[in-house]
């Protein structure tokens, strides 16, 4: 049973990996047996994590990619794909920023910066991968919506339209991608990342937002990372075009 969560002889590309979420996903990917190509606007954290995950025995390599940028997620698909003969399986869009403000103080440029990295970068790496994503079942596209974009957030309207247009963009790609055998889903995760740092150093806010997880708690990156493990594995074969919160009950 073990066999079908294992993602041995896999590539994956994971982008906004060099820090919370996307750096426990890569390090979750190589431990189930994958080759991991560590991704970043920020290549010194890229390397590091990528650094990290040789240090331990395990198969890893980096790059500076910019979500928003066309021609570098063409070269970190093409660098992915050597990882494993030509084959990139899984493709993970994780990077991500928030710039909040109250909707009546929101700047154009702020809607345009959160929708270009989410939904702009979702699809640019994922178009770059599209020609390494092998037929054979194994291909993945895991996507990373929130919370704001199933049921909205106060002062996030470009985060949760953002968020939202992941969900879109995911169930369309599903049904697009499903004839080559391809699956693509999503996770809604909450996690104790530097994301969420300004909430959780907020007496108020922190405890407003403890009261609306019926867990009671903020998970640590590598329980998140649990489920893209999943995602990408066998054991999801027949999984596509699905939104998974990881969100300790916040999303019911
Ligand atoms: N932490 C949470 O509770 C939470 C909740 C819902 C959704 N998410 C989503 O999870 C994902 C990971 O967030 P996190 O909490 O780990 O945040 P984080 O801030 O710890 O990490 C985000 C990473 O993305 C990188 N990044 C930013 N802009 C980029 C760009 N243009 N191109 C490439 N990389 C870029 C950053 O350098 C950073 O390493 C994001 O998509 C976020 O929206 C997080």
């Amino acid at each position: 049973m073990a066999d079908v969560f294992s993602l041995a002889g896999r590539s994956a590309l994971v982008t906004g990996a060099g820090a919370g979420v996307g750096a426990a996903v890569a390090k979750a990917y190589s431990a189930a047996g994958a080759a991991v190509l560590v991704t970043d606007v920020d290549k010194d954290a890229a390397a590091a994590v990528a650094a990290e995950i040789t240090d331990t025995g395990g198969r890893a390599e980096s790059c500076a990619l910019d979500v928003r940028d066309a021609d570098q997620a063409a070269q970190a698909a093409e660098q992915a794909a050597r990882l494993a003969d030509g084959v990139l399986n899984v493709v993970v869009n994780n990077a991500g920023v928030i710039a909040p403000a109250m909707f009546h103080k929101m700047s154009p440029e702020s809607f345009q910066l959160v929708l270009g990295v989410h939904v702009g970068g979702t699809f640019t790496v994922t178009q770059a991968a599209l020609p390494y994503l092998p037929e054979d079942g194994t291909g993945r596209v895991i996507n990373v919506t929130s919370a704001a974009g199933l049921v909205g957030t106060i002062g996030q309207v470009n985060y949760g339209a953002a968020k939202a247009g992941i969900i879109g963009l995911t169930k369309s790609l599903a049904k697009e991608l499903a004839k080559r055998h391809v699956t693509c889903n999503a996770v809604a995760p909450l996690a104790a990342t530097a994301m969420t740092e300004n909430i959780r150093n907020n007496e108020k806010l922190a405890e407003m937002t403890l009261a609306r997880i019926p867990l009671g708690r903020w998970a640590d990156p590598d329980e998140i990372a649990a489920t893209f493990v999943f995602f990408a594995s066998d054991a999801a074969a027949y999984i596509t075009g699905q939104v998974l919160p990881v969100d300790g009950g916040t999303v019911i």
